[in-house]
């Protein structure tokens, strides 16, 4: 098919809520590590891999054969049958997961995998109520999108699942108490306590966070963070869950899994995207007196498919084996410090946040006022892809550029990137120059 049949077809046979970056779209034929190539050709750096997926590049050969070799022998058999793939790796992610968490629940998705974590956390606790953070993105189901807090993703509903409350999200750059860190003292933190005792009965299943928050524009939390929200949330009698779909596997450089960065043990992880290199998966996990008390039956048929199991088994050896979490954490540095010299020479650029290989630019109209501007966005992504590099968007106000290349780039990959990113910056200023210098 031609580019032009493609994109007829997909208007015509997708739902219109499928929706597609730039004006133009991009029409994907294949890819190779940290290239992509459309469908006429061209060849893209990819800093975005799909959504935060692509851990070790794409189709990476490491992967790829083991997938193809399970294809051969065993596609399917459901969870109704032991294999292989599965447990090899149950017990990889048993070892490599922090504290006491050692039992694993496969599904397809993130919003599966929130989901399943939700249920868990009800029935370990006998409670019902869960308090999740304000910019949060958990998913797609009626559950995920009630405990997501950005209301462009929760539109569908015809009304928000009940038992879901949302404190204040440490959004630093935005302080939505209007403060300034370190002399804010972490208030934002004490919010969950706040939102606990007014809008809670007091007796919570659980408290959700994405440790780095993903679609909310690679929202980081300072350092005290999740210790202070930690005890808050043992102290009510909650269990707290780690949303890892975007931040685990080394993302963040140097550890697995995001939360680890801020020394807290979680007690249960989801995770999805990133976990099986592209392939659909979902996982909730955690400690073994947590899982048993899951009442009743259930199946995923699709959930810790042999296939999947052994791409992302091979995804996870070929991290540790090529020790892609150091890589995250070296490259990711030099990276953001090209991003800290974008920032110094064009005044678009309010904010660079994020660790590791998962880094974002948040673009202003103005840095006094911090207008968001997300024309500004969406102009720098169409010149970035005229110049062959592929990034995401992201944030409340679709004005945050968001980054995250696989664990395995070079340095000299970085330089290509910020290197179009300038260029990109230099091309829409004078477009947007009233904007960027009126002060
Ligand atoms: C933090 C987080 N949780 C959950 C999800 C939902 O995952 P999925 O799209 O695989 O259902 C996403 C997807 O972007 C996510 O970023």
């Amino acid at each position: 098919m031609t580019k032009e049949e493609i994109l007829k077809k997909h208007k015509q046979y997708l739902f219109p809520s499928v929706s597609t970056y730039y004006s133009d779209p991009l029409v994907t034929d294949h890819a190779s590590m940290q290239y992509l190539w459309d469908i006429e050709g061209k060849k893209y750096l990819d800093f975005f891999g799909g959504i935060v997926t692509i851990s070790v590049g794409h189709c990476n050969p490491r992967v790829t054969s083991k997938i193809k070799a399970q294809v051969d022998k065993l596609q399917h058999a459901s969870t109704m049958f032991p294999n292989e793939a599965i447990v090899a790796l149950a017990e990889k992610i048993a070892q490599i997961t922090p504290g006491e968490i050692s039992q694993s629940y496969f599904s397809n998705s993130g919003t599966e995998a929130n989901e399943t974590a939700i249920q868990i956390a009800r029935m370990f606790t006998g409670r019902y109520e869960v308090v999740g953070l304000r910019h949060g993105y958990s998913g797609r189901s009626q559950m995920a999108q009630s405990l997501t807090a950005h209301n462009t993703w929760r539109r569908s509903l015809p009304a928000p699942a009940p038992g879901f409350v949302h404190a204040l999200n440490p959004y630093c750059y935005r302080c939505p108490l209007g403060k300034t860190y370190p002399s804010c003292e972490v208030a934002c933190a004490k919010d969950v306590e706040a939102v606990i005792q007014t809008t809670t009965s007091g007796q919570i299943a659980a408290f959700l966070a994405e440790p780095i928050q993903g679609v909310g524009g690679f929202i980081t939390p300072p350092q005290e963070y999740f210790k202070i929200v930690f005890k808050i949330v043992k102290d009510y009698g909650g269990l707290f869950i780690a949303d890892e779909v975007q931040t685990a596997w080394g993302r963040t450089g140097k550890r697995w899994f995001g939360i680890e960065q801020w020394e807290v043990t979680p007690d249960i992880i989801t995770s999805a995207k990133g976990l099986a290199n592209g392939t659909p998966v979902g996982l909730t996990a955690t400690r073994p007196e947590i899982a048993a008390s899951f009442k009743g039956l259930q199946i995923s048929t699709f959930g810790g498919n042999p296939v999947t199991a052994v791409a992302a088994k091979a995804t996870i050896d070929l991290i540790e084996e090529d020790r892609l979490m150091d890589n995250a954490a070296t490259v990711g540095s030099y990276y953001r410090q090209g991003l800290e010299s974008l920032k110094e020479k064009h005044e678009l650029v309010g904010d660079v946040r994020g660790m590791g290989l998962m880094q974002a630019i948040e673009f202003v109209k103005d840095r006094t006022s911090k207008e968001p501007a997300a024309d500004v966005t969406n102009q720098f992504m169409e010149e970035c892809r005229k110049r062959g590099l592929l990034v995401g968007k992201g944030g409340l106000f679709g004005n945050v550029v968001r980054t995250s290349p696989p664990l395995n780039i070079a340095k000299s990959d970085v330089d290509e990137a910020i290197r179009i990113m300038d260029e990109a910056l230099v091309a829409i200023s004078p477009a947007l120059a009233g904007i960027a210098t009126r002060r």
